[in-house]
Parts: C-alpha cells; sequence; structure tokens
C-alpha cells in the first residue's frame, strides 16, 4: 500500500531518539549513537530528514524514517537511512531521497553544476541495493572489509 500523503522535512532536535530507535532497529551494522546524532544535528555538520506517515502538515503524523547525509561541494553523502519495518515497502525511502534530489538539483541549477549523491551499502544488503538501482543509482566500486565486521561494501552514485 502507497500512502497517498508522504511528509518529509527536516527533523527538529526532539526526534532524534526516534531517528535513534529506527536505525538500532533497521541497520545491521553499529549506527551512530543518540549523543554522536545530537552532535551531528547541533553543529549542523550533517542533515536529517524524518518521514512521516498519516499526518496533516509538516512533521505531523507518525515518524517512520529517516534520511542522514552531509552536504559537500561535489554534491551529498548519504550517512544512513532507514526505514521502521513495518512501513517498508511503501515509497518512504523513494520519498527520503527524493527530497534530498530536488535540494541538490535547486542548488545545482543556481551554480549550474551537476551535482552527485554517493554512499556505500552492505555486500549482503540485498534490500538497499534494489532500492538504490531503482533510483538510478549505479554501483562504482567495491570497498573490501569497509565495515567494522569486516564485511565488504558496494560504493553507489547517481548524477543528478
Ligand atoms: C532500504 C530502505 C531504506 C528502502 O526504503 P523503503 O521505504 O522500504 O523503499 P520504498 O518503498 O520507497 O521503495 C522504492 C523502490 O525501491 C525498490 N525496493 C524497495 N524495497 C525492495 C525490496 N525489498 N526488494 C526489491 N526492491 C525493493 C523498489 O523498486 C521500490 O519501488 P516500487 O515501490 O515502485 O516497486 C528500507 O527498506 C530500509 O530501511 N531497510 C533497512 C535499512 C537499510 O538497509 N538501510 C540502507 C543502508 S545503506
Amino acid at each position: 500500500m502507497k500512502f497517498e500523503s508522504i511528509n518529509v522535512c527536516p527533523i527538529s532536535l526532539g526526534d532524534l531518539p526516534r531517528v535513534f530507535e529506527i536505525s538500532l532497529s533497521v541497520l545491521d551494522f553499529k549506527g551512530w549513537s543518540l549523543k554522536a546524532l545530537e552532535e551531528e544535528f547541533l553543529s549542523q555538520r550533517g542533515v536529517i530528514l524524518g518521514a512521516w506517515k498519516e499526518g496533516s502538515g509538516e512533521r505531523a503524523g507518525s515518524f517512520v524514517g529517516f534520511l542522514h547525509y552531509r552536504t559537500e561541494e561535489w554534491g551529498a553523502y548519504v550517512v544512513n537511512l532507514g526505514v521502521e519495518k513495518e512501513s517498508q515497502g511503501q515509497g518512504f525511502g523513494k520519498a527520503l531521497m527524493q527530497w534530498l534530489f530536488q535540494a541538490l538539483e535547486e542548488e545545482g541549477n543556481s551554480s549550474r553544476e551537476k551535482k552527485r549523491v554517493f554512499l556505500e551499502v552492505a555486500e549482503r544488503n540485498l534490500q538497499a541495493q534494489s532500492f538504490y538501482q531503482s533510483l538510478g543509482f549505479l554501483e562504482v566500486c567495491k570497498r573490501r572489509g569497509f565495515y567494522s565486521n569486516g564485511e565488504s561494501a558496494f560504493s553507489y552514485e547517481r548524477t543528478l
């Protein structure tokens, strides 16, 4: 089932515990601690978007997913992305990524440069690989032993 109204926007400080909770429940590698997320948020080093369902207006409804990224001169690096298990396959991940694409496209139009989105995905995370491929990402290289548990990752990139 796809939701008619999916709300995506940058989170507020009070949403961080929920971001942490979702990352603990869906990421199969050690994600960021709540403290590290708070530091990231307060320093504005990174941006964390949230996705809400069944609400009217920004940050209303139930918080179901997040996208954490850092902007760079060339575009954006996706740090983490997660949608709670019960809400996966309903368009929330795609809506979060599309919000980022649009923001970068708007920046690119003003600077006349094509922006890029770059990320790593675990070799055995086939679900996420299909997801990124469906959004036009291409595999650019394999990074052996990228994760602390020794697992390899693929680097994916999409030019906007
Ligand atoms: C990967 C993830 C973020 C995708 O979010 P999502 O909300 O479930 O994905 P969407 O419903 O927006 O799917 C968008 C497209 O991705 C593809 N896709 C999503 N899940 C898929 C799956 N299980 N198998 C194959 N393709 C899939 C489909 O093409 C889908 O398009 P469609 O609905 O038109 O068929 C989510 O499943 C998740 O949180 N997974 C666990 C955490 C994780 O792996 N994060 C990524 C770390 S790099």
